[in-house]
């Protein structure tokens, strides 16, 4: 039996992922589930799984919740005290962190810390600190295995390479909902719009990042510490139909792609059963019905954030942190209706441009930095509602 703790098993990763662990009960067995405020959720997946510990790290939760969980003979912690305390149990042999945003930074750390390998969905977590994190998992021997889908397809497509011979990596791109769209267009998006993705059902930050093309630019980042290939040698291929999850270029000219329908117990499942694979019931491509895979290279005009995501890791140090932050709370004041969807990607580059990074920084350092930017654009955006309502 593998031993798992799921951080985040109330959003859409997790839940996917106890779909997973349901269809495979004998391979199983859960031990932490986290929820932000989810809690009634939380409490029917308590039930079906029986986990040992779980953690709350919202404010408002019933506390005849403590009662029914402690007849269960659930330990609870809360806060971000808590989920560290649940990131650090020893009896796990994977920890899935399918936090969203900066809050998985600390939990993977004391995970690692711990030895226990990490399937890793928070892309957010290498994209502040990339090199401290599979630094750390290297010296400890512990495997970092991708959950996102194009960084599986690409893990997938490397078993039994040498990773000296890849020569590109090539990360497939949605387009999101608004791959149409003129860039005057763009400016009345509603986030009902931006939040209809085409292909995939995600939480909403990370939709929105697909509809910015800052997801695509977060896992450009992500893909670089994951597989330690230069920055120049990530290229970005907007295909529509998600169908190949990415591609690996060799220097021999040979590409190898990894597709399937979208569904992300895929890659989950492959991370939390690597190096097995198990069965799966997951829709089947039919070539029948498949008429067209396209290709297109990305409209950077229009979608500008990816490219700030390869200029902040280009200047290096906090200034990924930086862009996360500062990407992180302009998507809540989008999701809140305060701000215009071009706007996301203006207060990132604002946030970016006032950035002094600081080089080979320690995980203090990119806290800082990353409380810095959000205060930045805190600032940013309420002078901005200042501005408007003066006008
Ligand atoms: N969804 C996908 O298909 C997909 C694909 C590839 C990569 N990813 C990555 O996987 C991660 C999770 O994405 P998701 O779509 O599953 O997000 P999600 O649906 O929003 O779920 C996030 C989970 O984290 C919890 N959470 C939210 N804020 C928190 C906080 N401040 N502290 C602790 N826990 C918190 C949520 O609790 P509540 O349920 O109470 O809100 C939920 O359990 C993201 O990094 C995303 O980029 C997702």
């Amino acid at each position: 039996m593998k031993r798992i703790t799921i951080l985040g098993s109330t959003g859409s990763i997790g839940r996917n992922a106890l779909e997973v662990v349901e269809g495979n009960r004998d391979e199983f067995e859960v031990i932490g589930l986290s929820t932000h405020q989810r809690v009634e959720l939380l409490y029917q997946q308590c039930l079906i799984f029986k986990p040992k510990m779980v953690c709350i790290t919202g404010n408002d939760f019933p506390i005849e919740l403590f009662e029914k969980l402690k007849q269960l003979e659930i330990d609870v912690v809360t806060g971000k005290d808590g989920l560290r305390e649940l990131a650090s149990r020893t009896d796990v042999d994977v920890l899935l962190n399918a936090l969203v945003g900066s809050a998985g930074l600390l939990p993977t750390l004391d995970a690692i810390e711990k030895n226990i390998d990490i399937a890793l969905a928070n892309k957010e977590t290498l994209v502040m600190a990339g090199e401290i994190i599979t630094s750390f998992a290297k010296q400890k021997g512990v495997k970092i295995l991708p959950v996102d889908s194009e960084h599986s397809a690409i893990f997938q497509c490397l078993q039994g390479e040498n990773a000296k011979t890849i020569s590109r990596l090539l990360l497939t791109a949605s387009g999101g909902p608004f791959y149409d769209f003129s860039i005057n267009e763009l400016k009345d998006v509603t986030v009902e719009q931006a939040l209809d993705h085409p292909n995939w059902e995600m939480g909403k930050k990370i939709t929105i990042d697909s509809a910015t093309m800052m997801n695509k630019g977060l896992e450009v980042i992500e893909a670089h510490w994951l597989f330690h290939i230069p920055i120049s040698q990530i290229e970005v291929v907007v295909h529509q139909q998600s169908i190949i999850h990415s591609f690996v270029e060799f220097i021999d000219g040979s590409l190898k792609a990894q597709l399937g329908a979208p569904d992300m117990k895929v890659p989950i499942q492959y991370a939390l059963t690597y190096p097995n694979r198990h069965y799966l019931q997951t829709e089947r491509l039919n070539f029948d019905t498949l008429k067209k895979l396209t290709f297109d290279k990305p409209d950077y005009k229009k979608f500008p954030a990816c490219v700030l995501a390869y200029e902040s890791i280009k200047k290096g140090g906090t200034a990924p942190a930086v862009l996360n932050a500062a990407n992180e709370v302009a998507v809540f004041y989008f999701l809140n209706k305060k701000i215009r969807f071009p706007s996301i990607t203006k207060f990132v580059e604002q946030t970016l441009e006032k950035h002094r990074e600081i080089q080979n920084p320690t995980i203090d350092e990119i806290i800082a930095a990353d409380v810095w930017a959000r205060n930045f654009v805190n600032e940013a955006v309420r002078k901005e509602e200042i501005l408007q309502v003066s006008f």
